[in-house]
């Protein structure tokens, strides 16, 4: 089903098509006794493990899927010594947490301690059944582990399903790999606008694995899972929406409050992208996989370098995949696979006070991400894109040097760059190109979803204005605030069996 030799059936299946069911239980454990876990990974937990092969089959035996992902610790707890290549995974999330801007106060003690050796990935249609396969692994492994922390998992309830708390559809944009579309295989066919990236960006040792030559050859096939705790203040960001409505004419208070909202996410709520339909929403688009991925920024009359009428370039999605704006194209891609996890916004939440205070209502995204490098992945995604308010300037400023250099190099033809364009509109030629370079006034601000500013200050997003481009609005509080997480790795079946169990 396959090219470049892809083994699907040892491919564990949350990594390239996500496992997809309503619950889904994170159980991070210790390992107690490494020798006798070891037998039990073998014997008892890797007969149980889901691979792509059985997802895509969607046989009705399978009632709970299962994954099962290590830390470094875990790793090094099983004896393996090998360094997977990853230096974000070999010193651990916490080690990196303030260069997300995190605030540790806010990270869930059992992430901020070091006993997380592994999770267990357990998914089904009911909490019973994950609970019930969670027993019998438990009873088979006979205390080789022991629990740390779990978060349950749930898709929303009724028309919110597949939606995220915030309210908006999740689940619709993520790449494929090459190699990986069957005709005969419905959860591999690739839909219009999807990227399509080498194995090696999400698979370790696959093609196109930019560590391909340091990594061992038993974490061939298997995969980074950057897994983030991230609490979402719906309260918050609601009556945020509402305070600061746009003004687009002829709208409602809430429309406008709702067009504010869309254009932070960069879609409706429906999912229907705002680069297709940029000031009403549209869920017959939304619910049509032939078109609510495929856009990429671009229009025939809009100059794409600044055109902010269809979808800023602060908006989560596009700060998170900015398509065609980044012409040359790039590897920082992920597969998302997370599911929100704590109740539904209470009457009393909703009301007046507007606040996400009780802890016991602690609501958000139970976020995973897979990729080959986390620090071209998640790590680069949320750093030097999402929480980096210049992150246009700088690409600005790269569109210009690299040609501009390349032909310095190519002496003959440098002064082909002056009649090269720039697109902005203060900077048609050359003549303005330098200037362009002294003058960095054009920041797109942080990603209003998930960017944190420096000190976990205010965040700064412009361009959701359709009326005013240029205004820059100011955001106080996060409405999303990290808890915390971990670096595993997901080896695949072979690794587990020759590998890991021995
Ligand atoms: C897309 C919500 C965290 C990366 C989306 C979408 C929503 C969303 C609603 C659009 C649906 C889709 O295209 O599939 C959220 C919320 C988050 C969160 C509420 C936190 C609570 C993150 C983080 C990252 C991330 C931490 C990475 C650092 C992405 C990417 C896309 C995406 C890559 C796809 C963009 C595209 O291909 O167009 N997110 N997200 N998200 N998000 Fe997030």
């Amino acid at each position: 089903a396959a090219s470049f030799g892809l083994n699907l059936t040892n491919i564990q299946g949350d990594i390239l098509i996500g496992m997809k069911k309503n619950k889904e239980l994170f159980f991070f454990f210790k390992i107690q006794d490494a020798t006798a876990f070891k037998s039990h990974l073998g014997a008892n937990i890797l007969p149980l493990i889901t691979t792509t092969t059985q997802i895509l089959s969607n046989s009705p035996q399978l009632t709970t899927l299962v994954n099962i992902a290590f830390s470094q610790k875990g790793l090094s707890a099983l004896g393996v010594t090998d360094n997977l290549g990853d230096t974000l995974f070999f010193s651990g999330q916490l080690n990196g947490s303030s260069s997300f801007n995190d605030q540790l106060s806010n990270w869930v003690p059992q992430f901020a301690g070091s006993d997380i050796d592994g999770v267990l990935l357990l998914a089904s249609d009911t909490v019973d059944n994950v609970d019930s396969t969670l027993s019998t692994i438990q009873s088979s492994i006979n205390g080789s582990i022991s629990e740390v922390y779990r978060i349950q998992g749930a898709a929303r309830p009724g028309d919110q399903q597949g939606h995220e708390h915030f309210g908006f559809m999740d689940g619709i944009s993520n790449p494929t790999i090459s190699g990986f579309a069957a005709p005969a295989l419905p959860g591999t066919i690739v839909h219009p606008g999807q990227a399509v990236v080498a194995p090696g960006i999400i698979l370790v040792g696959e093609q196109g694995d930019p560590s391909l030559s340091s990594r061992p050859a038993w974490a061939l096939d298997g995969s980074f899972l950057a897994f983030r705790q991230l609490q979402q203040r719906v309260p918050e960001f609601n009556k945020y929406l509402l305070d600061n409505a746009l003004s687009e004419p002829n709208f409602t208070v809430q429309e406008n409050a709702d067009l504010l909202g869309a254009r932070m996410m960069g879609r409706w709520k429906s999912g229907a992208p705002i680069d297709l339909t940029p000031l009403a929403d549209d869920p017959v688009l939304a619910n049509d996989p032939n078109r609510n991925n495929n856009f990429n920024y671009t229009h025939p009359t809009f100059d794409i370098k600044s055109d902010q009428t269809h979808c800023p370039f602060s908006a989560h999605i596009r700060k998170t995949n900015p398509r065609a704006d980044l012409a040359a194209g790039f590897n920082n891609h992920i597969i998302r696979a997370g599911i929100p996890y704590g109740p539904e916004v209470t009457s009393d939440e909703a009301s007046a006070s507007a606040s996400s205070t009780d802890p016991t209502l602690e609501r958000g995204l139970a976020f995973v991400a897979y990729q080959s490098s986390i620090s071209t992945g998640f790590a680069f995604l949320q750093k030097a894109w999402a929480s980096n308010a210049n992150f246009h300037t700088v690409l600005h400023l790269l569109i210009h040097i690299i040609p501009f250099l390349s032909r310095l190099l190519q002496l003959g033809k440098w002064h082909d760059h002056f009649t090269g364009k720039c697109a902005r509109t203060d900077c048609h030629s050359s003549f303005f190109f330098f200037l362009c370079l002294f003058k960095i006034d054009y920041s797109t601000g942080e990603d209003p979803i998930i960017g944190v500013a420096a000190g976990d200050g205010p965040r700064h997003p412009s361009g959701l204005d359709p009326q005013n481009s240029t205004r820059v609005m100011t955001i106080e509080q996060d409405f999303v605030v990290s808890r915390g997480g971990e670096y595993f790795f997901s080896p695949s079946l072979l690794a587990l069996q020759n590998t890991l169990s021995v």
